[in-house]
């Protein structure tokens, strides 16, 4: 594809090809206007979307608090920008609190690109990122971290600085990118300001405070990312229009619920189709499953079980949110029509899942997928907000791969703060079934987990399609994808709590193509 061609696809006005535009005054800053960082995402093998938001100390100090600001982007073959292949400006409006997406297209397949903005005088860091393959490509390898749930005032953001060195194709986010909580348990490491968040200038403010730190921002300019969320985006627990369980009730959940999503809209390198009913007022939500082939080695599934799902079933006393229940003693818990992802969603993944022609097909959702019991008195005891409380829904998924003959299903997650690696089940009330896939359910960067050691390994002795399990360690995953193996290591910090903290690799997996299988390696 020609460069003009390339020019036209991203709306850009060729005089402003990195020049400065003649006769205007360009705006000067006494602070730096790009104190957010800057990030990419939502890769495809012909597009990407590039992010930044201005900060509030900048906008503020110049007088541009509500007025909309011109901010020039450029994609470039070279780190000096003398190869710019697109270039565009967007207004940064106070409507969106000032965030930047340029949405852009007509790339090519499987190259690396750097990026920047500029805004009067100032100049952001220059990003690094990756389209990926076409989808016929025949690839030889994939390199991923997955990681989640990043409490602020749990710790510090060292994961991602190791996270930094390990030769990534992208990050894959699986959600709690903000805890909407005024400060940490059981001890605030580092500050949360803003309190409880419950209006669109909390959650503003709140992600605001996140990216405000250096190695959040290190990992976004290296690495495209794709992302999804959870509950914490929005309020603990919550579920579809439900309210959860954290903080006074607001009056109007759904209001709330706008607010958090559009945040999310203007704070990560996402689309503007997938957020534009939200954003236009039209409607009250925002697409975020989606999926996206890696070559023919690998699909990736990004879903989104919180917007769409039912109620938790039998959470005691008629009070919303999560709760550990018995099974036994909850007839709603079955009820077949009961659904985590929605019907439209479901709908979608079984025809993904029939169409589906990659090596590996790898499924990044926001929790534990197997089934855990965490009884201690030989009974059943399960938690009813992941895919233990929506059994009809998670075995509707895994007959859906089964009829489908999916090729090499690996389930990601995340949300339990805790790693956990195993086998997917047809059937998780008959231990004696087939594996159908793998899963490996990821640790948080910085969120606490309360389950002790011994906890965990009789958690393990009572769910035998799990070969591992760690609370104690915070930290990410990486999978590196061939043809015939995938294999997954556990990098864990030696203390979150220390901003330099180092790290080390806590285990390591591997999984042989054409079999539902995960060992040690
Ligand atoms: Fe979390």
């Amino acid at each position: 594809m020609q460069r003009r061609d390339l020019l036209k696809i991203a709306g850009a006005s060729a005089a402003l090809l990195g020049l400065p535009s003649v006769g205007l005054a360009k705006q000067a800053w006494s602070v730096d206007p790009f104190s957010l960082g800057i990030a990419s995402g939502s890769p495809t093998s012909n597009s990407l979307v590039l992010w930044t938001r201005l900060g509030t100390p900048a906008l503020d100090a110049a007088g541009l608090t509500t007025k909309p600001v011109a901010v020039t982007w450029q994609l470039a073959h070279d780190q000096q920008f003398s190869r710019v292949v697109a270039t565009g400006v967007v207004q940064a409006t106070a409507a969106l609190g000032h965030s930047v997406h340029a949405e852009v297209a007509g790339l090519e397949p499987g190259r690396a690109y750097f990026y920047r903005f500029i805004a009067g005088t100032a100049n952001s860091t220059t990003g690094r990122t990756r389209t990926f393959p076409a989808p016929d490509a025949d690839v030889k390898r994939l390199r991923l971290a997955y990681a989640s749930c990043q409490q602020w005032g749990n710790g510090y953001y060292s994961a991602y600085r190791h996270m930094l060195a390990e030769n990534l194709d992208f990050v894959l986010f699986l959600g709690d990118y903000v805890y909407e909580y005024p400060a940490s348990r059981p001890v605030e490491v580092r500050p949360t300001t803003g309190g409880w968040i419950t209006t669109l200038e909390g959650y503003r403010s709140r992600y605001a405070l996140h990216k405000s730190d250096p190695d959040l921002q290190a990992i976004h300019a290296a690495y495209p990312w794709l992302v999804t969320w959870d509950d914490h985006e929005v309020q603990n627990d919550y579920a579809g229009t439900h309210e959860g369980l954290s903080g006074t009730p607001v009056e109007n959940f759904m209001a709330r619920r706008r607010a958090a999503y559009q945040a999310f809209y203007e704070n990560m390198p996402v689309t503007r189709a997938s957020f534009a009913k939200l954003l236009n007022g039209q409607g009250d939500e925002a697409k975020v499953f989606g999926s996206v082939s890696y070559g023919r080695l690998a699909t990736l599934y990004t879903l989104d079980d919180r917007q769409h799902r039912d109620l938790q079933a039998c959470t005691p006393n008629n009070r919303p949110g999560s709760a550990r229940i018995d099974p036994s003693k909850c007839d709603s818990l079955n009820q077949p029509q009961r659904t985590l992802l929605g019907n439209a969603q479901e709908r979608w993944l079984s025809q993904q899942f029939a169409s589906a022609r990659s090596h590996w097909n790898l499924i990044g959702q926001q929790t534990l997928f197997g089934r855990r019991n965490f009884s201690t008195t030989g009974g059943q005891l399960i938690r009813n907000d992941g895919w233990d409380g929506y059994p009809a829904a998670r075995r509707r998924l895994t007959d859906s791969m089964m009829q489908t003959r999916l090729s090499n299903p690996i389930v990601l997650g995340g949300d339990i703060h805790e790693n956990w690696v195993g086998h997917v089940l047809s059937d998780y009330n008959n231990a004696d079934c087939e594996a159908i896939g793998v899963e490996f359910c990821g640790t948080s960067i910085t969120s606490l987990s309360s389950t002790t050691p011994a906890q965990i390994a009789q958690q393990l002795e009572l769910n035998p399609h799990f070969i591992f399990a760690n609370a104690a360690s915070r930290g990410y995953g990486v999978v590196e994808l061939s043809p015939t193996q995938l294999t997954t290591t556990l990098t864990a910090v030696n203390d979150a709590r220390d901003p330099k903290s180092g790290a080390f690799v806590l285990a390591k997996f591997a999984v042989e193509a054409g079999r539902a299988a995960v060992n040690s390696a």
